[in-house]
């Protein structure tokens, strides 16, 4: 099994040094696997001119999973877009075509007090966030700042086709029916048509899973709902940025962005394995980063790209002993508990497997 390792930018280099300290004692066991490092980002852009060098390209497609850290951070912020990490980062899932990012909030109950909602609003939550990666208003045409009639123009396209709309539609139906058999589309119906089609193909597309109960919610009720009652949530099906934004909400209910794994698939499930979150560039270098959204994308990376479940498994089981031993980094740390850095949170982990 193949790994190209991109750390990336600010807290990027410190959490994927955890992660890879998991996978080290999985190597050390006997398991076959290789790991190569290479740069993404704004990292790579200092380096060679180009977020998503060449040779992270060549890297990228030979090998079965990629693990990334993060990407970005102020010093970049006003380069040419061409040059920008997130071009990067958008570049490598699109080139792979990673269309389906799988983002599971899932509430330790340990963490429960970390929330920022009521205990027993949060207790048992367990929601996956199936969103669209590479399409709809990040990737449509035309785009641009332009000056027209004297006057600056920004525009963007939110724009599907009926096949990817399906595609994704697929991946949450089949997800369900390992979990609640309860599917959720986020549209904007009442208003876009690119997300009209989105909802007639989630439709049409259902009658091929008469197991599995499809309901529709406008975005912005889900924003709502999300913190009103999420437990009414299993598998939600999105677009790209609608899915963007939902997760970075639901990640709260789960007491911090640094429990958010993520995985993004192509059809045949090789998958880039990444934090939900940022490069934090206002923690970066201190050693106070949470690891755990990192090294459960690792037990996501085992369960979907290399179908090992049992390894996946022992990931999550090592990362809920050490919340119930009460380790905790600074974002979900409350009084009480033991707060550690990111490197001891690894330490923990790496003994509790
Ligand atoms: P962010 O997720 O980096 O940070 C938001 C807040 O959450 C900050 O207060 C940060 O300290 C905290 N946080 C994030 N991850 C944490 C962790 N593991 N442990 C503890 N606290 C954590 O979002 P932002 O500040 O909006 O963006 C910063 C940069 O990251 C931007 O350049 C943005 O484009 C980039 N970004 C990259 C990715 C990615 O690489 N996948 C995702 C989101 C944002
Ligand atoms: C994410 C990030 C990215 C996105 C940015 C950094 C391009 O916010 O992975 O959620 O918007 O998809
Ligand atoms: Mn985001």
């Amino acid at each position: 099994m193949k790994i190209a390792v991109l750390p990336g930018d600010g807290i990027g280099p410190e959490i994927m040094a955890q992660a890879l300290r998991v996978l080290d004692v999985f190597k050390k066991e006997g398991m076959a696997i290789e790991t190569e490092q290479g740069m993404l980002g704004g990292g790579a852009v200092d380096a060679t001119g180009s977020p998503y060098p060449e040779a992270t390209q060549k890297l990228a497609r030979e090998s079965d999973a990629v693990l990334l850290g993060a990407v970005g951070g102020p010093q970049w912020d006003n380069l040419p877009r061409p040059q920008r990490p997130e071009r990067g980062l958008l570049g490598i899932r699109k080139d792979l075509n990673l269309f389906a990012n799988l983002r599971p909030a899932i509430l330790y109950p340990e963490l429960a007090n970390a929330s920022s909602l009521k205990p027993e609003i949060v207790s048992g939550l367990d929601i996956l966030i199936v969103r669209e990666l590479t399409g709809d208003i990040y990737f449509g045409e035309p785009r641009g700042i332009s000056v027209e009639d004297g006057k600056r123009v920004g525009r963007n396209t939110m724009i599907y086709n009926e096949d990817e709309i399906r595609r994704i539609g697929r991946v949450a139906f089949d997800a369900a029916r390992k979990r609640s058999k309860k599917v959720c589309s986020i549209d904007k119906m009442n208003v876009l048509e690119t997300t009209q089609l989105w909802r007639d193909v989630m439709i049409e597309l259902s009658a091929e899973y008469p197991d599995v109960e499809l309901s529709h919610m406008l975005v912005d009720n889900a924003a709502m709902q999300l913190v009103r009652n999420p437990k009414q949530f299993d598998v939600v099906v999105t677009g790209n940025i609608f899915g963007d934004i939902l997760s970075d909400e639901a990640s709260m209910l789960t007491g911090s962005i640094g429990m958010l794994p993520s995985a993004s698939l192509d059809e045949n499930n090789k998958g880039m394995y990444e934090p939900s979150h940022g490069s934090a560039p206002d923690i970066a270098g201190k050693n106070l980063a949470n690891p755990l959204a990192t090294i459960l994308s690792v037990a996501m990376m085992m369960r979907y790209t290399f179908n090992d479940e049992a390894s996946a498994t022992r990931i999550e089981t090592a990362v809920k002993k050490v919340l119930a031993d009460g380790l905790r980094t600074g974002d979900i740390y409350e009084p009480g508990t033991k707060k550690v850095s990111c490197s001891e949170m690894g330490d923990a982990v790496v003994a509790a497997l």
